[in-house]
């Protein structure tokens, strides 16, 4: 049965709005129930607030959807998995997580918010981490020389202090032996990188070391005084801790670490090995000339030694590609060979795709995201079964966005 139907629902003040459907009734009225939940669950619960992510997926979202689209022991595929939200939502519930992402700092943070620490190793990670804070700070007051491993255009983005003291934060770090340990310090250390610097914050690229009336609130328009950044790291590792212990309680006793793929979502059966299908795939792609995602880990890559470029080149959606005359185009182009990708590695042709997409922006026209699945999934011999649209506000000021939650299969 396919109905259309518009429901206003309680509260979603600063989520959006009417709640329209489409499609099949059931499966419609479920993608509704998952866009609802954002009300019911913490957006930064368990591992999920740990690490800034633009455009993270809410992840009552992304529960809801695991608990109404799969069974246990199943393999739930996220190629854009971003900061891990449906790795982490699949493996409480018991399936088998499978996340791709082209950049490979999303991996790197998403596999230290997936990590199942048991609780010797949690002690392990809050001694190291004291140890570091202890020779960071006799290293500040020493006045002990560190040189920053960045570039030197990249210097301008913190005070002179505040670099030599990340850098000697770093030393520390990669001294240690152990990789896991010390992987997951490197993202504590991401986690605090943007905010000790004269940029506000990932989507920005504002100095606010410059403003003529600084935010008496804001860390960064005050200035960061030494010995900051060491407080922020020791504070980020033990809050990761915390957190770790809180996913662990959460996570079955045999729990499925997931496996993540660094590769381009558009190219999934070869990024994937064939032993890897997908009995459920639940994502969500860029949203069409939207952001630039590379550019909000600019200030992380030289310090990470991460090597941005082969993201640059092939980010979908990416804004600066979309804004010319060919923009509509190349999105079609990008969104048909994602559909396609994804059809190709599903264990069978049944397996649901659940997209969640915003309308595009793409050379100052508005491309409304189901209309633009819809048109082009039968190229991939896919259909959009269902849908369950939302307005959001536009952060830019023109007029509301909707979001959708999209079923095809
Ligand atoms: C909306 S974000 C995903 C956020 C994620 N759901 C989360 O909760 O953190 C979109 C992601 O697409 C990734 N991306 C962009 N182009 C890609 C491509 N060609 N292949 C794979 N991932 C890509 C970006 O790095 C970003 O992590």
């Amino acid at each position: 049965m396919t109905h259309d139907d518009t429901r206003r629902r309680t509260p979603l003040t600063h989520v959006g709005g009417a709640i329209t459907t489409k499609g099949d009734a059931d499966a419609a009225a479920l993608l509704a129930e998952a866009l609802d939940n954002v009300t019911e669950v913490d957006h930064d619960e368990l591992t999920h607030g740990f690490h800034t992510y633009a455009a993270r997926m809410h992840p009552g979202i992304a529960r809801s959807l695991v608990a109404n689209f799969s069974s246990t022991d199943e393999t739930i595929l996220d190629p854009f998995v971003g900061s891990g939200t449906v790795a982490i939502e699949a493996m409480i519930a018991g399936n088998r997580p499978v996340g791709v992402d082209l950049n490979p700092i999303a991996l790197r943070i998403a596999s230290v918010k997936t990590e199942l620490r048991r609780e010797g190793g949690r002690e392990r990670f809050v001694n190291i981490a004291n140890e570091i804070a202890e020779r960071s700070e006799t290293r500040v007051r020493s006045r002990v020389d560190a040189r920053a491993p960045i570039p030197r255009d990249e210097t301008q983005y913190w005070s002179g202090h505040t670099l030599k003291e990340l850098a000697g934060l770093l030393e520390e770090i990669r001294a240690i032996d152990d990789d896991q340990d010390r992987r997951a310090f490197e993202m504590v250390f991401s986690s605090i990188v943007v905010k000790v610097s004269r940029q506000r914050s990932d989507t920005s690229k504002h100095d606010a070391s410059r403003d003529p009336s600084p935010d008496p609130t804001s860390q960064s328009s005050r200035g960061i005084r030494k010995g900051l950044p060491t407080e922020f790291f020791l504070r980020k590792a033990l809050e990761l801790v915390e957190r770790w212990e809180v996913l662990s309680e959460f996570a079955p006793e045999r729990a499925h670490r997931p496996l993540f793929y660094e590769g381009d979502a558009r190219r999934l059966p070869r990024v994937l090995p064939p032993r890897v299908r997908a009995d459920l795939i639940i994502t969500s792609p860029p949203y069409g000339g939207t952001y630039d995602y590379v550019d909000h880990h600019a200030r992380r890559y030289a310090w990470l030694k991460i090597d941005p470029r082969h993201f640059e080149r092939n980010e979908v959606g990416a804004r600066r590609r979309l804004k010319g005359a060919d923009g509509l185009r190349t999105w079609d182009r990008e969104v048909a060979d994602l559909l396609g990708s994804m059809a190709a590695v599903r264990t069978h042709d049944r397996v649901p795709i659940i997209m969640l997409m915003g309308d595009g922006e793409v050379g100052n026209r508005r491309v409304p995201a189901d209309e633009q699945v819809n048109r082009l999934a039968p190229r991939a011999k896919l259909r959009l079964i269902a849908s369950a649209s939302q307005e959001r506000p536009d952060f830019r000021g023109g007029d509301p966005r909707r979001e959708h939650l999209l079923l095809l299969g």
